[in-house]
């Protein structure tokens, strides 16, 4: 089953990585990389068969696809964005893998009906997105039954990917991916998951238990070069607005493959941005 609600006049519309095609391949691709921490997250916080779930800024549907793997056939599980279009991909995913308890809603977390309760709320690169994520935190306790969990995990940008040992193209992507914070929209917050601590708490959340994770690896199969350059290319236009960064310097169809070769050639291993993730259990 699926469901849509009109979208108001009023949403945010600050998602800096845009909506395009290239956006939707490039969460799928991030996924591929974070699934597996972000699972070990879900676990360790007690998520599990027979659950009702809420998945916050579900995207293409990646975390949907691991929550119903997780809750099972007795459990469910309701994903929310603000990007309509982006949800028909997250419908077709779970259409295809054949789950009949996952359901999606075109809207923003902050107006989700009052009498829907879970067992747990979960959102993953969504408080990063959020003009208020202490507001967005606070609006969804509410939702939670008692001894309800919520998870959150974000990642630090201020700390960008890197080659070891440093290469001069590996420093330049972090120059290029890590600009003045004085130039990225105040919408965005860099070192989100860095704050999910002091955020649960500032929602009247208990203090949540924190892991922090990082992909690092290497060798020519290693799907980190393609991440970082499709991440970099979702946020050129903002970058080449913002700072003056020179898509001609950049060389976006490339980057992937001049990382490749040089974490190869050079023996190197590349580590991806680290995520934080943040659970707690309401009394
Ligand atoms: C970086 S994507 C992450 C998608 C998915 N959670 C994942 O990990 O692949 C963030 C998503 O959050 C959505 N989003 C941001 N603020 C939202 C809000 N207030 N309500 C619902 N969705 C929101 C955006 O539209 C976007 O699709």
């Amino acid at each position: 089953m699926t469901q849509t609600t009109s979208l108001k006049p009023h949403l945010p519309t600050s998602y800096v990585l845009g909506r395009s095609d290239a956006e939707t391949r490039r969460l799928m691709l991030q996924h591929q990389i974070y699934g597996p921490i972000t699972r070990r997250l879900f676990e360790a916080a007690g998520i599990g068969a027979g659950m009702r779930v809420l998945d916050v800024g579900s995207g293409a549907g990646d975390v949907a696809l691991l929550l119903a793997e997780l809750v099972g056939p007795r459990g469910s599980v309701v994903g929310v964005d603000l990007n309509a279009t982006i949800l028909n991909t997250a419908r077709a995913r779970v259409d295809a893998a054949g789950w009949q308890n996952v359901t999606f809603r075109a809207c923003d977390a902050h107006d989700l009906p009052p009498e829907q309760q879970f067992d747990a709320i979960v959102g993953r690169w969504v408080l990063m997105h959020t003009p208020d994520p202490v507001g967005l935190l606070r609006s969804l306790a509410p939702r939670l039954r008692p001894g309800g969990i919520i998870a959150f995990q974000d990642s630090d940008f201020t700390y960008p990917p890197r080659m070891y040992p440093p290469s001069e193209l590996s420093a330049k992507v972090q120059r290029w991916g890590l600009p003045d914070p004085e130039a990225v929209p105040a919408a965005v917050r860099m070192n989100m998951g860095m704050r999910l601590f002091s955020a649960f708490q500032e929602a009247g959340l208990p203090a949540p238990e924190l892991r922090l994770e990082a992909p690092v690896g290497g060798g020519a199969d290693w799907p980190g070069y393609g991440y970082v350059a499709e991440t970099l290319r979702s946020l050129l236009p903002m970058l080449e607005r913002m700072t003056g960064l020179d898509p001609d310097e950049v060389q976006i169809d490339t980057l992937a493959d001049r990382l490749r070769e040089d974490a190869v050639s050079g023996g190197r291993v590349q580590m991806l941005p680290m995520v934080i993730g943040a659970w707690a259990r309401t009394s």
